[in-house]
């Protein structure tokens, strides 16, 4: 894949089909906190109220299809130094070097948007190895499991604790 031809930028309601493709693959939803769309209706009603008036949501496109989307969330209050960073991508393209290339690209942007976030922080279960690699090959650090913490359809997991510090990317 040509790089070149990875875009991101906001949803818009006209990927619906598009998301539905990807978003209602059990493979592309399961390590995610949301289940499968298995509707256009669906598709659309989650790019209205979810993506699109989310923070920081874009997607992921090829030659601007929708194949992906790549999330930062800030937090608030005392946790306002922190954002969190979600991501899948359609499984046709795994692989590809793409997530990898979506978050170098996504990172100074989400720093000067968000002058203060200090800290981009993932949680990945342990058993989501291609998840740790991108972010291990993008510069995250890994710090630590957190046993137990959380369900994740249906069963609770434990995760790793990585992130990307702003002093990084400076
Ligand atoms: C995880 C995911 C985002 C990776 O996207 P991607 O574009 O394929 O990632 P990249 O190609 O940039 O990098 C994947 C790396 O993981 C490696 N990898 C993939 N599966 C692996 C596995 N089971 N064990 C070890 N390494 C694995 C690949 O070889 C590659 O490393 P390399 O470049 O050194 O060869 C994608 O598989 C996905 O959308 N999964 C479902 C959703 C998800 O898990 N989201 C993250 C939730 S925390």
């Amino acid at each position: 894949m040509d790089h070149s031809r990875i875009s991101l930028r906001p949803f818009k309601a006209s990927d619906a089909d598009d998301f539905l493709k990807w978003g209602g693959d059990d493979r592309v939803t399961r390590y995610l906190r949301w289940n499968s769309i298995t509707s256009k209706e669906e598709a659309l009603a989650y790019i209205e109220k979810v993506a699109i008036p989310h923070p920081w949501r874009q997607s992921i496109c090829v030659d601007d299809c929708s194949i992906g989307y790549v999330s930062v969330k800030p937090e608030s209050g005392d946790y306002r130094c922190k954002a969190h960073v979600s991501y899948a991508l359609a499984a046709e393209y795994w692989g590809q070097g793409i997530v990898a290339e979506a978050l170098r690209r996504a990172i100074p942007i989400v720093f000067k948007k968000f002058p203060e976030v200090k800290r981009l922080e993932a949680l990945v279960e342990e058993e989501n190895k291609g998840s740790q690699r991108v972010l291990h090959k993008v510069g995250f650090v890994m710090e630590g499991v957190l046993r137990k913490y959380a369900f994740c359809k249906g069963d609770i997991k434990d995760f790793l604790i990585f992130s990307f510090l702003a002093t990084a990317h400076d």
